[in-house]
């Protein structure tokens, strides 16, 4: 497959993106451009379509219409399996509900999509990333032996465990106190400087949304503003107004 420099800079783009639900449009035509290396966070009230975007954008979900590219690749027209595939060789996602397999404990649900993949993982990099969530003392429980930020933790690290080109975290500070909510953003922006990756971070806290190089706005459905090196305050009031 051939793909031009641009859309190779491109790392995700959403063309007239509509996904409904019956009546509910969650996704209303949008069309969208997240440049490799950018840290992009969503914002918008509940029920505005943050969760359907990342689904659609990561290749998840199917939208109703629209075209979805990850790395210029149309993935509307990969089949099921080279889709799987494209999603776990490229795309990282931290689900707001953590979707941590019971069964398993935090080290192998770490590991999991990289064996997935056939592969081990790389010893230094997974013991850096366990580290820089806070559970290396914790590689041997369960979820649920863990806390809901210890869980939420574990879901964003099987997330970078990968190295992906693209993180799509949805709500991955929600459940965690300040100071390590802090720690995960810090990572998160710190992974995507050293690597190039692109992030891309639902959230409601405009203290999180301020690490970000740019933010979007969500409304019923559609994107309705973005702010471009956001401050917290600036984010805020922003917010205040939608
Ligand atoms: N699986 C689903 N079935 C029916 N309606 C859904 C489904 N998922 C989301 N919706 C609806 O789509 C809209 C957007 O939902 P969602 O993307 O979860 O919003 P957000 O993440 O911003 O809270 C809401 O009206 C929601 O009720
Ligand atoms: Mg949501």
């Amino acid at each position: 497959m051939t793909m031009t420099a641009e859309a190779t800079a491109q790392a995700v783009s959403l063309d007239a993106v509509t996904r409904t639900y019956g009546s509910v449009r969650a996704l209303d035509g949008v069309t969208w451009t997240f440049p490799r290396g950018g840290f992009t966070a969503v914002m918008g009230p509940s029920g505005s379509g943050k969760s359907t975007f990342l689904h659609c954008a990561s290749g998840l979900d199917r939208p109703t219409a629209g075209t979805v590219r990850i790395g210029g690749v149309d993935i509307g027209r990969l089949s099921e399996t080279k889709r799987t595939r494209l999603r776990r060789e490229r795309v990282g996602y931290v689900f707001q509900d953590f979707n941590l397999i019971p069964s398993m404990d935090v080290e192998q649900n770490i590991t999991l999509p990289i064996r997935l993949g056939g592969a081990a993982a790389e010893p230094a990099w997974l013991a850096e990333v366990v580290r820089r969530v806070g559970l290396s003392d914790r590689l041997r429980h369960r979820p649920s032996e863990l806390s809901g930020g210890q869980q939420q933790r574990a879901a964003l690290a099987r997330a970078l465990v990968t190295r992906p080109e693209v993180v799509f975290a949805d709500e991955p500070t929600g459940a965690l106190d300040p100071r390590t909510a802090r720690d995960v953003l810090r990572l998160l922006r710190e992974t995507v400087d050293a690597t190039g990756q692109t992030l891309v971070l639902v959230t409601h806290d405009p203290m999180a949304a301020a690490w970000a190089d740019s933010v979007l706005f969500l409304d019923e459905g559609r994107i309705v503003d973005e702010l471009a090196g956001p401050s917290a305050a600036a984010v805020a009031a922003r917010w205040e107004a939608l």
